[in-house]
This record gives C-alpha cells, sequence and structure tokens, in this order.
C-alpha cells in the first residue's frame, strides 16, 4: 500500500509481477530458482524481494541438499543479474536512540554509515566440496577474487563516499590472506582517481570491535562478500534492530534487487510481530536508484522518521511510555498514511 500511495502522491505507477524465488518457487517447482523467474526479473527495472528461508529444523526445504535450498536461490538470482554490489545502511534515527544497545554517549556521537558488500565473488562463489582424504572427511571452500572483481566495487564505493562524507574504510584480513592483499593493491589504485577520499584500511577482527566501540567513524565501509554478511548483521544492530536495515544489490548500471537485510523470522511467522519498516526503506532504495524517483523516495524515508516518533514495532526495544508498540500490519498502513 505505501508503494501505491507513493505513486499516487508523485504522478507514476508502477506494474508489478510477482516471481517465485527460495522457498516459494521449491513449492511450485521443486527448484529455488527457475529460468523464467530470472527471465522476467532481467525484464523488470527493479526487484523487490522478500525475505528468504524457513526455519531449518522444521521445513522440508531444509531436507534437500544444499543447492536445492532456499538460500541457493538468492544466491542464484546475485549472480545471474550480476548484482555485484550490496549497499547496506546503518543509520540511527534521532529518535530510535533509546533502541540503541550501545552506551548513551556512544549513541550521541551519531551513526550513519554504509557497507559496500561485495556480491557475486570470494568464498560464496568459490568451489565448495567435501571429499574423504586418508579415511577423513575434508570439505574445501575456495576464496577467489580476480582483480576486475575488486575495481568495479571499488568504483562503486569511491562513488558513493564522493556523495557522501567522503571517507572509505576498506575491511580486510591482509594480514592473513593473498586475497585481501589484492583487494588493498586494486583498491590503492583506484583511490587514485579520488583524491578527496580518505581511505583508510581495517582488518576485518578489529572493524568488528570498532563497529561497537565507535560507529560514528565509519562513512563507507567496503569488504568482501563473507566480511560484509557478518559485519551487517552487526552493524544492523547498533541502530536498534535488523528490523531497520534496507539492503540495495546492485548491477552496472541501474537495475538493481531491494530486499531488507534480515532474514524470514520464522520464529514470529503469521504473528503480525515483523518490523516492516526494512523492506519499506528497501523500496525507498529501489525508487532512489532504479526507478529515478528521488522526491518519492525521500518522501518515503521521511514518513518513516516520523511514523518512529510515536510507534515501534516489539523489536524496537524503549522505555518510553509514549511510545505505542503496533504489529506489522499497522506500522504499514501507519507509513502509508505518513506518505
Ligand atoms: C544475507 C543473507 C544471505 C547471505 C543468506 C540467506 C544466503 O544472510 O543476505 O545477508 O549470506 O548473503
Ligand atoms: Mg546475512
Amino acid at each position: 500500500m505505501t508503494k501505491r500511495r507513493t505513486g499516487l502522491r508523485f504522478g507514476f505507477e508502477l506494474n508489478y509481477t510477482t516471481l517465485y524465488l527460495g522457498g516459494s518457487s521449491i513449492d511450485r517447482y521443486g527448484v529455488p530458482l527457475t529460468d523464467e523467474t530470472v527471465e522476467l526479473a532481467k525484464k523488470s527495472d527493479a526487484v523487490l524481494m522478500g525475505s528468504i528461508g524457513g526455519d531449518p529444523a522444521t521445513s522440508p526445504w531444509y531436507r534437500l541438499e544444499p543447492s536445492k535450498r532456499p538460500e541457493a536461490g538468492l544466491l542464484g538470482i546475485r549472480k545471474a543479474l550480476g548484482l555485484f554490489a550490496n549497499l547496506r545502511f546503518s543509520k540511527l534515527y534521532d529518535d530510535l536512540k533509546d533502541s540503541c544497545p550501545l552506551k548513551e554517549s556512544i549513541a550521541d556521537e551519531g551513526i550513519d554509515f554504509v557497507i559496500l558488500r561485495e556480491l557475486t565473488g570470494g568464498l560464496y562463489f568459490g568451489e565448495h566440496k567435501t571429499e574423504v582424504v586418508n579415511g577423513e572427511e575434508v570439505a574445501t571452500d575456495v576464496l577467489a577474487y580476480t582483480e576486475s572483481e575488486i575495481r568495479r566495487i571499488a568504483v562503486k564505493a569511491f562513488d558513493t563516499a564522493m556523495l557522501r562524507g567522503k571517507k572509505l574504510t576498506l575491511v580486510d584480513k591482509a594480514n592473513v590472506l593473498d586475497s585481501s592483499r589484492l583487494w588493498r593493491k586494486v583498491v590503492a589504485q583506484v583511490a587514485k582517481d579520488y583524491p578527496e577520499v580518505t581511505v583508510e584500511n581495517m582488518f576485518v577482527d578489529n572493524a568488528s570491535m570498532q563497529l561497537v566501540r565507535r560507529p560514528s567513524q565509519f562513512d563507507v565501509v567496503l569488504t568482501e562478500n563473507m566480511f560484509g554478511d557478518i559485519l551487517s548483521d552487526e552493524a544492523s544492530m547498533v541502530t536498534g534492530s535488523i528490523g531497520m536495515q534496507p539492503s540495495a544489490s546492485l548491477a552496472e548500471g541501474t537495475f538493481g534487487l531491494y530486499e531488507p537485510s534480515h532474514g524470514s523470522a520464522p520464529d514470529i511467522a503469521g504473528k503480525d510481530l515483523a518490523n516492516p519498516l526494512a523492506t519499506i526503506l528497501s523500496a525507498a532504495m529501489m525508487l532512489r536508484y532504479s526507478l529515478g524517483e528521488e522526491e518519492a523516495a525521500c518522501a518515503i524515508e521521511q514518513a518513516v522518521e516520523n511514523v518512529l516518533k510515536r510507534y515501534r514495532t516489539p523489536d524496537l526495544v524503549t522505555q518510553n511510555a509514549e511510545i505505542e508498540t503496533v504489529g506489522c500490519i499497522r506500522m504499514g498502513d501507519l507509513v502509508a498514511e505518513a506518505v
């Protein structure tokens, strides 16, 4: 409804096609991703995706081999659509300071950064195999990056930094990994074209500590696929809840897939408890990056900010008695009304 209201107010209309991915695709077609979904997605200007996965303990999807499970659908569509740059924003709204799990003095310094996670390379897409060697099982996952894979996301990260605070932190494990040393080399080359951007290198273990020690130091964080997966969950929580973190997965050009950073939270499914804001904010990003509707994107973000002054879903802890706790449906309606 938020999308329709926004379209009405800003004078554009969106045409929707429903595509199946992950569990819903397994239920219909027996596989987590079909060629038809890929083809129709390619014909679209953008894809807005729900969350992926079910409860591994109870869902029949998890009795399938790994390559047939819901997550394989998500990885498959990322690769098929060339979505190499994943942007995950962490912004602490003024009105959410009391939901931030960090000390007040840290929250007061402000939190506003974006993680650029490489999304179609690294460990996720290297060879995976399990074999028996000398009588015991050996499992192998290959972490490989080419210069060009690193360069294209580095360019995206520097472009992003130029539109923000002009500070870029490259997060890696260059004290141990060859791939990280290549990242440093390529990023240093790209940096020459962006003399205004301050570049800093940080080891991933240190970065995970700095994210809770002083998150205000970050503006643009650039990192490879696996580190970005881990750090972006941590980064979402410092702004109150993973239910607040939108994400954009971008290809070359303006095409993108937009999804909340969180999973499908099977433990609260069907209970009207989920926070819809990460999805709504992902839709705002879709309007901005893929559909060129900046004003409409800002209107949604502003509506979310306004609604949070009075209402929260249960994941956003607050001691403030003035705040009303609402369910997922009502939260969606409130944002639509505020738009
Ligand atoms: C994410 C998710 C996925 C990932 C899973 C569901 C495969 O955790 O988007 O962060 O690891 O990329
Ligand atoms: Mg993740």
